[in-house]
């Protein structure tokens, strides 16, 4: 286990390495931010956006909170998807879950996890209930919540579409593509499992006619 000194220790040995290899690393990333990708993801310590992408710091603005929700009330998460793709222009936004998701498999649960978790974990439960029938004929407890993982993914996904924000860059714009995708903690793949075009077709009721 790391304690808090080795952690600034590595990282003026990480530093030092980077500069090394590249003595104008950090003069350019200082100056320049142009991700193509914004990344929504679990706040789980095993699930490192950059490290499982292979992609560098300055490639991928992330945000992570438990379990990759998007909550049309969150002002953190709908202050980055607004700074993303109005002010960095990203061309995709990236949804990814991971099997193994503690917070999914809490939401499973009838356990009482006191108020402001329980409020977070509501989401998900709602998430089922929309997919109850499907997810109820699946016998096999890690299964059930395999599957209850990839639609989370899904129905966040559904719920970018519905904000102002990427309908706006939508119609005006041609973008950013939408992904959902599932990271396996077992083999390090991600799978994706649902997409979203341009311009893809959604509820009326979520639609703006006036951008
Ligand atoms: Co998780």
């Amino acid at each position: 286990m790391y304690s808090i000194e080795k952690l600034l220790l590595e990282n003026k040995g990480w530093a030092a390495g980077k500069t090394a290899e590249d003595p104008e690393y950090f003069e350019r990333l200082a100056h320049l931010q142009t991700p193509e990708f914004l990344w929504i993801g679990c706040s789980d310590s095993r699930v490192p956006a950059n490290e499982i992408t292979g992609t560098q710091p300055g490639e991928i603005f992330v945000h992570r909170n438990i379990a990759n929700l998007v909550i049309h009330t969150d002002v953190n998460l709908l202050s980055v998807l607004e700074f993303a793709v109005e002010h960095l222009k990203v061309k995709h936004v990236i949804v990814c879950g991971h099997y193994g998701c503690g917070g999914i498999k809490a939401a499973t649960t009838n356990h009482d996890f006191k108020q402001v978790l329980n409020m977070w974990l509501r989401n998900i439960k709602d998430v089922y209930r929309l997919y109850k029938e499907e997810l109820d004929a699946i016998k096999d407890d890690e299964a059930r919540v395999d599957r209850l993982t990839e639609l989370n993914v899904r129905e966040q996904v559904l719920h970018l579409a519905k904000t102002s924000i990427i309908q706006r860059a939508w119609q005006h714009d041609n973008r950013p593509e939408l992904h959902g995708w599932v990271y396996g903690l077992k083999d390090g793949i991600i799978k994706p499992v649902f997409h979203m075009n341009v311009n893809a077709e959604i509820d009326s009721l979520y639609k703006y006619d006036d951008l």
